[in-house]
């Protein structure tokens, strides 16, 4: 039997990560948060003295990775080796850091089958950079979630802010449109929307707005 997917790609603080978690709460589906295994393996990495550039040892931590899932309230935590690491990998450092073991072909062709794993019934939400056009590209339904570069600068901001973090909103700006060029550029899985997906601009609307139109789009696909 295959397993809906309903898989959303973009670019950082387009909000994927909320409204991924949202329609997989309200629909009842599993949910895969695909950027935090680039974090973990970066992460884990780091602790092991490993540098981010050294392939074949990065992919091996990837391959490797002792890590799971536990849903908490507020959110999903993040356990690496019995450890609570859900806040150290969700700085903008470990995103950097992500972006740069992300662009190598080995650490992705580690993280496939792991992510393959996650389509479950009674269905996936799948949140990345290439669900749609590499993991999960026979998707039902694949959604390109943006939005312009100063509201997604202005969205981190206030998520890292309301975190307690101490942020500058120029210098998260910066940070974003180096990640997009480096996720956008890099030869491997480049960030793009997949020829079949439905992109859907944010800029203007709220999370709810989103939400509901992902689930109404998820609706017609998948007959829910
Ligand atoms: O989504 P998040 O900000 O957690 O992702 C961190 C980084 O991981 C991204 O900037 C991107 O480089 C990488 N990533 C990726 N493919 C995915 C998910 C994330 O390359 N499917």
């Amino acid at each position: 039997m295959t397993v809906p997917v309903i898989a959303i790609d973009g670019p950082g603080g387009a909000g994927k990560g909320t409204v991924s978690q949202m329609v997989a709460q309200q629909l009842g589906w599993h949910l895969l948060d695909s950027g935090s295994l680039y974090r973990i393996t970066a992460y884990a990495a780091g602790q092991r003295g490993i540098a981010l550039d050294d392939s074949t040892a990065v992919a091996q931590v990837a391959r490797n990775l002792d890590v799971r899932f536990e849903s908490a309230v507020g959110g999903v935590l993040v356990i690496l080796q019995n450890q609570d690491v859900s806040a150290e990998i969700r700085t903008e450092e470990g995103g950097r850091a992500a972006s740069v073991v992300a662009a190598d072909a080995a650490v992705r062709a580690a993280l496939i089958d792991r992510q393959r794993d996650f389509a479950k019934p009674p269905g996936l939400v799948a949140d990345g950079r290439d669900m749609g056009s590499v993991v999960f590209s026979s998707a039902g339904l694949k959604i390109f979630l943006t939005a312009s570069v100063q509201e997604r600068a202005r969205r981190r901001y206030k998520q890292l802010k309301d975190k307690g973090m101490d942020v500058s909103l120029p210098a998260l700006s910066r940070d974003m449109e180096e990640r997009d060029r480096r996720d956008s550029q890099r030869s491997v899985a480049p960030l793009r929307a997949a020829e079949d997906a439905r992109v859907l601009d944010s800029t203007d609307l709220d999370v709810q707005e989103v939400v509901d139109l992902v689930i109404f789009w998820a609706s017609e696909v998948y007959s829910l």
